[in-house]
């Protein structure tokens, strides 16, 4: 378990392996962290229809019963939350870091950073160790991923919820 002090203004932050009893309170972190990041970006109407339930029985059924995710706690509360795994397009890299949220109120304050590196780590130790993430190209998260040292290296378009998007991929290599 990684600990990072905290400083005057803020509480101490945990980042830890996330288990199965994690998923509803990871299902709330995630649909609240998608309607907060892709308002403007999707439609209103199918942000406002995302289920909690339907998320928590998809994280039972695929991260948290066959891969892994690691999720960030605050005075006890889940935070933020990151998974990845094999990368769907192998030429780009090995490793994909498929979730990284963190909800709005606790964003710059070191956990994407602490999540996004015990994330290529476990992708390391499973011997995935470059990593391609893919982002929205309307989304503010590239400057994280610029940030950190991704390089973009591709671009798709695609259809999400009626609505075509672009989206670009950030490559660490090995
Ligand atoms: C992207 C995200 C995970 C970053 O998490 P965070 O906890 O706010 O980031 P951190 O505080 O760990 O920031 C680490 C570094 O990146 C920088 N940074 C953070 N967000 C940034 C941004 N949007 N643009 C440029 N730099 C950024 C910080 O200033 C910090 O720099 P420093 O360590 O040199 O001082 C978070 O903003 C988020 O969850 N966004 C919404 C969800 C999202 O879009 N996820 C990605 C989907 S692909």
């Amino acid at each position: 378990m990684l600990w990072l002090p905290h400083t005057r203004a803020e509480r101490a932050m945990t980042i830890r392996r996330a288990t199965v009893g994690d998923a509803p309170e990871i299902a709330r972190v995630y649909v609240d962290s998608w309607r907060e990041t892709y308002a403007g970006l999707l439609p209103d109407s199918y942000l406002a229809g995302l289920s909690y339930e339907a998320f928590e029985r998809h994280w039972r059924r695929t991260f948290l019963a066959r891969g892994w995710a690691f999720v960030a706690e605050v005075d006890g509360r889940i935070v933020g939350l990151a998974s990845g795994g094999r990368a769907r397009q192998r030429q780009l890299a090995a490793g994909e870091l498929f979730v990284l949220y963190v909800l709005r109120r606790h964003q710059r304050r070191g956990i994407g950073r602490a999540l996004f590196d015990a994330s290529r780590l476990e992708l390391a130790v499973r011997g995935l160790a470059s990593t391609v993430v893919w982002v929205l190209a309307a989304n503010p998260a590239r400057g994280f991923y610029e940030h950190l040292g991704g390089v973009e290296m591709a671009e798709n378009e695609l259809q999400v919820a009626g609505v075509r998007v672009r989206e670009v991929a950030y490559v660490w290599p090995d």
